[in-house]
C-alpha cells in the first residue's frame, strides 16, 4: 500500500501531476482560446511552463509570466527553441505592454494572489480590443469525498478554506469579478474532475496533510481524522470538486 502524504510535495512535481489529472479542462481552456499564428498569447502564472508548448504550437508568439524564479527557470528550460518568452513578474503589475496581447490564459493562479480584481484589471490592460482570455479556478468549498464521514469531509473543507487557500471560492466569483473588471463574459462553464485513486487525491488535495492540520487547529479529533483516512484508503474511493472556466473578451 502506498504511503500517505503527510508533507507538501515538491511544487513542480505537484503541478505536473495536477496537469495530468486536469487534462480535460486544460484542453477545454486551450480550445476556448482559439489560438492562431498571428496571435501573441500570454500565460499569467505559467508555473513550470505546463501549457506553454501547446500554446506555442498554435500562436505565433507566447509570453509566460510567473512570480517564482524557480518556475521561470523551469519554464525557460521546457520551452528552449520554441517561440516563447518567459518573464519573471507579478500578475498585479504585468511586465507586458498595454493592449499588446491577443489571447491570455490564467489557469489556477487567482486563488493565490493578494488582489484578484487587481490582476483582472491588469489582464484587461494588456488585452487588445477584441482580445480573449480563458480562466480556470476550482472551488475548494465543493470538495466531495466518499467513502467516510461526511461531517469530517465538511470540516476538512472548512479548514482548507479558512487556513490553506488564500481565495478558496474564487471559482464561483470569477465571472462576476471579470465583469466588474470591464471584461465581457463569453462563456461560464463548470466541470467536476473525478479522482478514483486515493494516492492521487492524497497528493493533489492534501488529504492526509490537511486532515492532520485540521487536527492541530482543533477542527477535528485525531481519532476522527484517522478513521476518515482509513475509510478513504480502504475505498472504493472517489473525490470530486467543481472547477469553473470563464472565457472573456476585451471591448
Ligand atoms: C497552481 S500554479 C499553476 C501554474 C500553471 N498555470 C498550471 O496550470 O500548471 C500557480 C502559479 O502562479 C504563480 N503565481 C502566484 N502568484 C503570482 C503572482 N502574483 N504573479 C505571477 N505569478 C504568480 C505561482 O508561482 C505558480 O507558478
Amino acid at each position: 500500500m502506498p504511503e500517505r502524504q503527510t508533507s507538501r510535495p515538491d511544487l513542480i512535481t505537484y503541478l505536473d501531476h495536477a496537469a495530468v489529472a486536469g487534462r480535460a479542462y486544460k484542453q477545454h481552456l486551450l480550445d476556448a482560446l482559439d489560438l492562431h499564428p498571428h496571435h501573441t498569447a500570454l500565460d499569467i502564472g505559467c508555473g513550470p511552463g505546463t501549457d506553454l508548448p501547446a500554446m506555442a504550437e498554435r500562436a505565433g508568439t507566447v509570453i509566460g509570466v510567473d512570480l517564482d524564479p524557480a518556475m521561470v527557470e523551469e519554464a525557460k528550460r521546457r520551452t528552449t527553441g520554441l517561440p516563447v518568452d518567459v518573464r519573471q513578474g507579478d500578475a498585479h503589475a504585468l511586465p507586458v505592454e498595454d493592449h499588446s496581447v491577443d489571447r491570455a490564459r490564467v489557469d489556477r493562479v487567482l486563488h493565490l494572489v493578494a488582489d484578484p480584481p487587481g490582476v483582472l484589471a491588469e489582464l484587461r490592460r494588456v488585452l487588445r480590443p477584441g482580445g480573449r482570455a480563458a480562466l480556470a479556478q476550482p472551488d475548494w468549498e465543493t470538495i466531495a469525498i466518499d467513502p467516510g464521514s461526511v461531517a469530517t469531509n465538511l470540516a476538512f473543507n472548512r479548514f482548507v478554506c479558512d487556513r490553506i487557500v488564500r481565495n478558496p471560492v474564487i471559482g464561483r466569483q470569477l465571472a462576476r469579478l471579470a465583469e466588474q473588471a470591464g471584461l465581457r463574459i463569453m462563456t461560464v462553464d463548470t466541470e467536476a474532475p473525478v479522482l478514483r485513486d486515493f494516492s492521487t487525491a492524497d497528493e493533489l488535495l492534501g488529504l492526509t496533510r490537511n486532515a492532520y492540520g485540521a487536527v492541530q487547529a482543533g477542527r477535528i479529533t485525531r481519532p476522527a481524522a484517522d478513521a476518515w483516512l482509513a475509510d478513504l484508503e480502504a475505498g472504493p474511493f472517489l473525490a470530486t470538486f467543481t472547477l469553473f472556466s470563464v472565457v472573456v473578451s476585451a471591448a
